[in-house]
């Protein structure tokens, strides 16, 4: 794989970069770099991609967090809980930076995603310890700020809205790490829903191009990766040189590659073409995650969806016509503001027309900047949590009852990993539930098919059927 040093842009950059690969090259015993993430798989992927950056310049990746002469933590903005919890660890681990002062060791405490980009300044004045603060589209950076931290006091701040060096800068050579792994198509959000922070955290919506995504697809698939899922904040917004249907029919040429997932995708993008290739590509899985947040038109106004429940449940009905078996996930937010009891009912009443197979939902979280935190009718927390536990019940039904449908079908299984019992391995289903089964390890990075003899809240219980590829 060639160096990221190679497309490193010119100047300071540059050369503060090579200085630093030099300094973690010449001397002492080998820098080690733990990574703590948060949030969304976008934040799992952008971690991947930040180890191997680091790696470059001489950072080995630990496991353990005392071990470590540089912290990353990638934190998620979208919920005050999230935000909360990365002050909490930083409090954490400006003890052990203290306890790592004496001379000849040394922390390097970075803080990178969307609490950076949101919140940086807040970050340097709540959190003294902190060095640097390094927004989502800002990685390409993180060499050179790590240098110059290593070189002179100061902390650092970048946050500047930059996706293209983003992507170049991290490079198409991918290492796999397992038989099932993310990629990102598209960054970004330009549908700014009065609740959510993405929109500011991630920028406008931005597009990779096809050419770089085959490329990086295919140094996945050559290092062994089956399986994968191709990532956005509205991933089916993606539009560059081709659009969402097209690049997945391009990726399905690709031999050695048997399944493609995407997700998340926004009901106001899922057009006739994407609908069609759930249809025709066979590689394309069963499954889609289509967040409605809820089943009321006037909350879906005051939200600016840009949908209401009518086009979203003739959009289900579409897909279903499409692919049968599809398995239909979906996010749900309780309690935003101005949501009265009869809104609610229709958001119950919309899961049970729809079936869900999985879902996730939330309290309404109120965050500073966003429309709806300055909106009148704010709901009570008690009132969010009697309505989230009475959706939630419906939703743990309506997934119990998907799961139960699957017991005693055949279903090709993708292995990823060994399992905690002796003598078990894990795979999924095509239309995602972990799979638990008693075979030879031997059949990890493999698809095989698999009886499905029972169900329980952890996924499903099968018996190896006969081998496929
Ligand atoms: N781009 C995706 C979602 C990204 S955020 C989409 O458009 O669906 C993931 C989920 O977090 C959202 O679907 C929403 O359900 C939830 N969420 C976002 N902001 C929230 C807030 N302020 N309070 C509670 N839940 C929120
Ligand atoms: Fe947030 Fe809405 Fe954009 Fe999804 S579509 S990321 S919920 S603003
Ligand atoms: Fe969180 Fe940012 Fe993802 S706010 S959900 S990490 S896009």
């Amino acid at each position: 794989m060639a160096s990221p040093w190679m497309t490193e842009p010119q100047g300071l950059a540059s050369s503060e970069a090579v200085a630093a690969k030099r300094d973690a090259e010449s001397s002492g015993p080998p820098l080690r770099v733990f990574i703590k993430t948060y949030g969304c798989q976008m934040n799992v992927y952008d971690s991947e991609r930040i180890a191997e950056l680091l790696r470059g310049v001489g950072y080995a990746p630990t496991s353990e967090v005392e071990e470590a002469d540089l912290v990353v933590l990638n934190t998620c903005h979208i919920r005050e809980k999230a935000t909360e919890k990365v002050f909490s660890e930083l409090g954490k681990l400006k003890a052990l930076k203290a306890r790592k002062s004496a001379p000849g060791s040394s922390l390097i405490l970075a803080v990178a995603g969307c609490v950076a980009q949101a919140e940086g300044e807040e970050i340097l004045r709540r959190q003294p310890a902190v060095d640097l603060v390094v927004g989502p589209q800002s990685y390409q950076r993180l060499p050179e700020l790590i240098a110059l931290s290593h070189r002179a006091t100061g902390r650092r701040l970048a946050t500047d809205f930059a996706p293209q060096d983003k992507f170049d800068i991290l490079g198409a050579g991918r290492q796999a790490h397992s038989a099932a792994a993310f990629l990102t198509v598209q960054e970004g959000c330009d549908k700014f829903c009065t609740f959510c922070v993405v929109p500011y955290t991630r920028g406008a919506e931005h597009s990779r191009p096809s050419a770089e995504i085959m490329a990086e697809a295919g140094s996945l698939v050559a290092g062994g990766v089956r399986e994968i899922t191709l990532l956005g904040q509205n991933v089916n917004a993606y539009r560059s040189d081709v659009g969402l249907a097209d690049l997945i029919r391009r990726l399905a040429s690709i031999p050695g590659l048997a399944r493609i997932r995407y997700t998340t995708s926004h009901p106001r993008d899922m057009d006739d073409a994407l609908i069609a290739a759930h249809a025709e590509v066979e590689a394309l899985m069963p499954y889609l995650h289509l967040p409605v947040q809820s089943g009321s038109d006037r909350i879906l106004r005051a939200m600016n969806r840009g949908h209401r429940a009518q086009d979203y449940l003739r959009l289900v009905e579409r897909i279903r016509l499409a692919r049968p078996d599809i398995a239909l996930s979906s996010d749900f937010i309780v309690g935003f503001p101005g949501e009265n009891e009869a809104d609610f009912e229709a958001t119950l009443d919309l899961v049970e027309e729809v079936r869900f197979a999985s879902a996730f939902s939330f309290k309404y979280s109120r965050r500073p900047g966003t429309p709806a935190a300055a909106a009148q009718g704010q709901v009570e927390d008690q009132v969010k949590a009697e309505r989230l536990a009475r959706l939630q019940s419906r939703l743990d039904a309506q997934q119990k009852t998907f799961r139960d449908s699957l017991v005693g079908r055949t279903a090709p299984v993708l292995f990823e990993r060994t399992g905690r019992l002796q003598g078990q391995i894990v795979g999924r289903s095509p239309w995602l539930q972990a799979v638990h089964c008693q075979a030879s390890a031997s059949l990890i990075g493999r698809v095989a098919h698999v009886a499905i003899t029972s169900a329980n809240a952890n996924g499903l219980v099968g018996q190896l059927a006969l081998e496929a590829a």
